[in-house]
Parts: C-alpha cells; structure tokens; sequence
C-alpha cells in the first residue's frame, strides 16, 4: 500500500504579521509517498525536483518530522519510507520546507489510519520547520496543513486561528531566481523596534484581520504597510520596490515579501487584477534579467490533501 499526498506551498508574514500570518496557495507544492518498509524508522527512497535536499532522514525536514511523529505514536519500530517529490523552488520564500515537513507528517499519518487529526500534527510539521531554519514558527507550516488564512496568537503553544477569506481575494506571488536562505534573512533582523513602529505595526496588523472578517478590500489595502520587516529585508531582493511600486499601481491592495524572500506577493481583489498585475511585477524582474516565475490564484482553503 501506498499513500500519495500533496502539501502546498504558502506565504508567510503576509506583511504585517511577522512569524504570526500565513496563507496557503494553491500551487505550487510538494507530492510525498508514503510506503511501509523492512527497515525501522523512516527513511527515504528517492528525491526528485533537486538534488539539495539531504537523504539523511534526521537532516531532511520531512523525514525528521515524521520520525518525531511515529516516537510520539510509539511507533518508532516501524519502518516507513518516503519519495519526495519537489515541485516548488527551494530558498524561495514560498515555505518549500514547511511544505516538505506537512507533507511527510501526513503522509505518514494517513498511512497509519489517521491516528492523529490535522491539528495535532501541526507540532510535529514545526519541528521540521525549526529544523531547517532553526525557530519554531507554525506561519508557513500552519496554512500548508490546514489551509486558508492563519493567525498565530503564539508559535510556543501553536495557539492558532482560522482567519475568513473574503470571496474575491486572489493573490499574486513571483519567484524571482535569487536565492535568499530564511536563516539568513532571520539573522538581519534588528531584534528591538521602536514603540512608535510597534504602533504603526499593530494598527495595520489589526485592521488587516478587521478588512478580512469584513470583506473590506479598501481596509486590507490601506492596512497591508510593513513599518518593520520590509525595510530590513528589501535589500535582499533585487529590484524590490521597482516591482512594489508596479503592483500598486495595477491596483494591488497590497505588497510585500512573501515569507523570508525572495518571492513577492501581492493581493488583489479579482482573478482579472492578480493576473494582469502578476504579469507586470513579473515582467520587471525578467527586464532586469531575472527569470521569474508567477503563481495566481485564490487563497487554498484545503491545506495538505491525499492524491492518492
Ligand atoms: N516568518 C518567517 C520569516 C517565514 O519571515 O523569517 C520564513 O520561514
């Protein structure tokens, strides 16, 4: 027997809620196969999409996460191996870990006759996750599992909420070919902000949840300003606010980094305006010689799903 599963990819921050908002795309996203197998523990049989992801199970997030989950199952004896099939660029801002850690966990899990439900193995995707960057933060991992918009009350106790999704909500995300690594991109940060940012900051960041349990797109769009991890971070991304400005220009509620970078998202209301817009942003990274790819669609509401 075999399980297929498809873990999406997903942005994080969504500008003004750093390791605390995350929203999960519909693609692109990693396939993960789950088979039992003679060994103990897991393991992995083949790696496709790159050839820089460790086949050591306790370096790869997937394999990690899963094994963290059989221990806790008291499965540790059984043996179960995994292909991992990436389909997302790796180091691109697109939580291509925490979608390679989801996937292991429930592919596992669903291979075991769903022992645990979704929720409960958000801690043990996270643990992947704190892996491969080293913090524990549920902000890509969450939405990948579950779908939707998410809000973290606190990564510690994985206190999370389900945000609304107003109907005509599409985003637009480009990955351009730069590599940024989410270690990297943490390490730049600043560790204190000003009282008068912290108040910029909550202002939008509450407004924004406020715009989506209203459906008042003009609310997002006036609330979705980063005063704290955009400015830090925009050097990274070349062209940044060239394609920042495009955006807004054809009509984005709003930009920003997606996740740790370098991928940019942006959120528009319509699927007309995120294609049109999508395209433009795209097509100044590819003026200044940058390939670049883009992803639109409405936000996932299903999380990791079983293919097969
Ligand atoms: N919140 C994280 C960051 C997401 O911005 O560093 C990337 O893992």
């Amino acid at each position: 027997m075999e399980i297929r599963v498809f873990a999406p990819a997903s942005v994080a921050n969504i500008g003004v809620g750093y390791d605390i908002l995350g929203f999960a795309l519909e693609s692109p996203g990693d396939e993960v196969v789950a088979r039992f197998s003679d060994g103990k523990g897991m393991s992995i049989g083949q790696i496709t999409g790159t050839n820089r992801l460790p086949f050591s199970p306790e370096k790869n997030t997937a394999t990690f996460s899963a094994q963290a989950l059989l221990n806790f199952l008291g499965k540790s004896e059984i043996g179960i191996e995994l292909d991992i099939h990436k389909k997302m660029p790796f180091g691109s801002g697109l939580g291509s870990s925490a979608a390679s850690a989801v996937a292991g966990v429930f592919a596992v899990n669903t291979l075991l006759g769903n022992p645990l439900t979704k929720k409960e193995l958000l801690h043990f995707a996270v643990l992947g996750e704190q892996l491969a960057d080293g913090s524990y933060h549920a902000d890509n991992v969450a939405p990948s599992l579950l779908g939707g918009i998410i809000l973290i009350r606190e990564n510690a106790t994985l206190d999370i909420t389900s945000l609304p999704i107003p109907d005509d909500l599409v985003a637009a995300v480009i990955y351009p070919e730069v590599e940024v690594l989410t270690r990297d991109s943490r390490n730049i940060l600043k560790p204190d902000i000003s009282l008068q940012k912290c108040i910029a900051q909550t202002g939008n960041l509450a407004s924004f949840i406020a715009g989506l349990y209203r459906s008042d797109y003009e609310l997002i769009g006036r609330s979705l300003t980063d005063h704290v991890i955009e400015p830090q971070r925009a050097v990274l991304i070349p062209h940044f606010y060239e394609i920042k400005n495009m955006a807004l220009k054809m009509d984005a509620l709003g930009c920003s980094i997606s996740g740790a970078g370098p991928s940019i998202f942006a959120l528009f209301k319509g699927e007309t305006a995120a294609q049109k817009g999508g395209m433009a942003m795209k097509n100044i990274f590819e003026v200044h010689g940058i390939p670049a790819t883009l992803y639109t669609g409405k936000i996932n509401q299903g999380g990791a799903v079983v293919l097969s």
